[in-house]
């Protein structure tokens, strides 16, 4: 998500930790997020039209009675109008789904919410269409494997700092670089809830705006690495929702919705 939407530093952690009953209605959103991104990857193609596979994502949520959770979101007055976000090789993240169709080699970042009940779960994940080259391959595994170091570390006694740290470390060491506009984020009531989850440790003065707290168990949490191959910096195109790489060079996505323990997160958006 955008970083910029938080009254920071406000909130009780406390009141981010969700009952039993609470987790049972988040894992119920989380399990059809999943399985609309399982679903997809079957019709993850060279040939198909990008708003083909929003219709298969909504005509699946609306038939397990839940809601796309993104379509009518609001920011800064503009709708967001669709169910997915489709983001494709040098488009990070936010894509808007339309009449592009997707071309071998390319590499694919479907972003997923569901309301169910009033429930939140949000994932995305990273498909290659057809054959990608070897660079690209590097880049989902990196990205997928930054996002499950960071699932490890997010236990109880840990702080948000140590995701990012998790995030940073294991994408700079492979060459790659981290996205520092958008950030993962708490989730579950609503679909972005404190606190925001960045993918590097932000520096000294920036530490204000992204407080580092402490997680505390069945805190549910959407953990996001944004992965670009070039440089990390970004911009928004003119239809004020994709953004894309600066350089014009691939990025990767993938999240997972979590839920905070003492010893190993439980993952609800597995797939
Ligand atoms: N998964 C995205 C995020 O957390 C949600 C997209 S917001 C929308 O940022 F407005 F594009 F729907
Ligand atoms: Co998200």
């Amino acid at each position: 998500m955008r970083k910029t939407r938080y009254a920071q530093g406000l909130t009780n952690p406390n009141s981010l930790v969700k009952s039993t009953e609470e987790l049972k209605y988040i894992e119920q959103a989380c399990r059809i997020v999943a399985d609309v991104l399982a679903l997809l990857e079957k019709y993850v193609k060279p040939g198909v039209e990008t708003i083909e596979l929003d219709k298969i994502a909504e005509d699946y949520i609306l038939s397990h009675n839940a809601l796309p959770a993104f379509k009518g979101y609001k920011v800064e007055n503009k709708i967001y109008k669709h169910t997915l976000c489709i983001s494709i090789d040098e488009e990070v993240v936010h894509g808007i789904p339309g009449e592009r169709i997707l071309k071998e080699g390319e590499i694919v970042s479907l972003d997923c919410g569901v309301n169910k009940d009033g429930y939140f779960g949000d994932s995305a994940v990273t498909y290659p269409v057809g054959e990608i080259s070897e660079e690209k391959k590097r880049l989902l595994q990196v990205t997928q494997e930054a996002l499950e170091c960071a699932i490890e570390v997010a236990v109880e006694g840990n702080k948000v700092y140590d995701i990012s740290r998790a995030i940073q470390t294991l994408v700079e060491e492979n060459g790659f670089s981290v996205n520092r506009e958008l950030v993962g984020h708490g989730i579950g009531k609503k679909l972005h809830e404190e606190p925001p989850i960045p993918n590097f440790v932000p520096p000294l003065l920036a530490r204000k705006q992204y407080p580092n707290m402490k997680l505390l168990s069945n805190m549910t949490l959407a953990i996001e690495p944004m992965v670009n191959m070039g440089n990390y910096k970004v911009l928004t195109k003119s239809d004020g929702w994709t953004v894309v790489t600066a350089d014009g060079k691939p990025s990767a996505h993938f999240e997972h919705t979590i839920v905070v323990t003492k010893d190993k997160a439980v993952v609800l958006t597995y797939r």
